[in-house]
């Protein structure tokens, strides 16, 4: 590879360094490039500029490789536990028994919250969208422990957003529905744990069932981190101001909340129902996706900023989703829907010439629905299985000591003009 790259302005040359990835990622190097040249990049998106260097998460979107710290998603779906994923990517290497042992159990012995913020529930009208109480209460954990920026105590305000996020999101659902908020009981572990809080009622047993404790487990580390996406770069952009990890986690989560993020995984379904409603009728929805420009409707579940091949999570969720299906014998035609779906527009040359491929939402929403987990809760299930990556990549650029986060801009505005008093206007 060149070393540096060349780039001639106003006729004259300047020479900027180049860098590589460890796994062959090219890029230049501009860091001086307004101080050399007087002039700076415009990437709307940022669709071509990386923004910092991270040994975390690698993805290669044109041959559907994602790994996390080296490890395939495939090896780690198939072979490990959340929190061990959890681990392998705020600490960078899988733990070891012992450590996986501690890690675990302080994370089980932090699970309960604060009573004081249980009373905040109260405030929140009872139809409140469970991820705008998710990221509410993210924050307000700031107020409950005020040393939250103090470096010392990073490890256990990890523990404490680990432990607290799944009693949390349980308890917004709880309320939702008018029903007493469960305690979480250390005697369960971090997935058994959550199935509990939300399903469980004061009325009657309840019995943790493995197959949905395994498909979970999956879904959960299929969503544990994704590079430099939306959310994780609006977690390190507000981290990088030196705001405390509650504040910054709690941004990423309103970031991961829209339908274009995080926020799919509920469109998908409720599209999926419309043209249920609708007699089922595929190929009028892949038609006004086609029109996107003149209808406004997008196919949501289908097309990803960089995989351009397919999205390797979304083949294991689609298998997964067969799975889970025939092992709790439900029968969900939207499933069939979805498939159809997926057959029709593959075939279809406006989205094979565009690259677009069913992406991590579009059958995951059909596994949560089998397991019984509400729609309004699929976009709080992303953020908990992501909040590892948030805080491996928080802590990341924490230990770098990046800079504050300031993007440039070209001024499109009106240039100097002088103050009209009130009457002259
Ligand atoms: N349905 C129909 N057309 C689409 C879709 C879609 N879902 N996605 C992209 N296109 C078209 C778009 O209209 C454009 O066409 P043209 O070239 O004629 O103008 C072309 O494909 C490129 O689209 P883009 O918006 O420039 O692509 P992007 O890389 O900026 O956006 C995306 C990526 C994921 C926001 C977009 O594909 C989308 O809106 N998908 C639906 C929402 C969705 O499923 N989001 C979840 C993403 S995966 C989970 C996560 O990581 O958050």
């Amino acid at each position: 590879m060149a070393n540096s790259a060349d780039l001639t302005v106003d006729g004259k040359t300047y020479s900027f360094p180049t860098l590589e990835g460890t796994e062959n990622e090219k890029a230049f190097d501009i860091s001086n490039l307004r101080d050399q040249t007087g002039y700076v990049t415009l990437d709307r998106g940022y669709k071509n500029t990386g923004a910092t260097k991270s040994a975390i998460t690698f993805l290669d979107g044109e041959k559907g490789i994602l790994q996390y710290r080296g490890y395939s998603i495939e090896d780690l779906a198939a072979k490990a536990s959340f929190l061990g994923v959890a681990y392998l990517l705020i600490y960078g290497e899988l733990p070891t028994q012992t450590q996986y042992d501690k890690f675990e159990s302080d994370i089980r012995h932090h699970t309960m919250v604060n009573e004081d913020m249980r009373k905040i529930f109260d405030g929140f009208p009872v139809d409140a969208h469970p991820m705008g109480v998710l990221s509410s209460l993210v924050s307000a954990m700031s107020a409950f422990y005020p040393d939250s920026n103090d470096e010392d105590n990073t490890d256990l305000h990890i523990i404490r957003l680990l432990a607290k996020l799944p009693t949390i999101a349980t308890w917004s659902y709880k309320r939702s529905k008018g029903h007493p908020m469960n305690y979480p009981q250390n005697k369960l572990d971090y997935i058994q744990n959550f199935l509990n809080m939300m399903f469980a009622l004061p009325v009657e047993d309840y019995t943790v069932d493995p197959v949905v404790v395994e498909a979970l487990n999956v879904l959960l580390i299929l969503h544990a981190d994704h590079e430099q996406n939306c959310s994780t770069s609006t977690v390190r952009l507000v981290g990088s101001s030196q705001a405390n990890i509650y504040s910054s986690i709690s941004a990423g989560i309103s970031a991961l909340w829209g339908p274009l993020h995080g926020g799919a995984n509920q469109e998908v379904i409720e599209m999926l129902e419309n043209i249920k409603a609708d007699g089922g009728d595929v190929s009028k929805y892949i038609e006004m996706a086609k029109n996107a420009k003149s209808t406004g409707f997008r196919l949501f579940g289908f097309g990803h900023r960089v995989y351009k091949n397919f999205d390797p999570r979304a083949k294991i969720i689609k298998k997964a989703a067969d799975d889970v299906l025939s092992k709790l014998g439900v029968n969900d035609p939207i499933l069939d829907i979805a498939k159809g779906l997926e057959e029709a527009a593959l075939n279809d040359e406006y989205f094979v010439s565009r690259k677009l491929y069913p992406n991590v939402d579009f059958y995951s929403g059909i596994i949560y629905r089998a397991l019984g987990i509400p729609t309004n809760m699929f976009t709080v299930m992303f953020a908990i299985g992501r909040l590892p990556g948030w805080i491996a990549q928080w802590k990341e650029m924490r230990e770098n000591k990046e800079p504050i986060g300031r993007p440039r801009q070209i001024y499109t505005g009106p240039t100097h003009r002088d103050f009209v008093p009130v009457e002259k206007r």
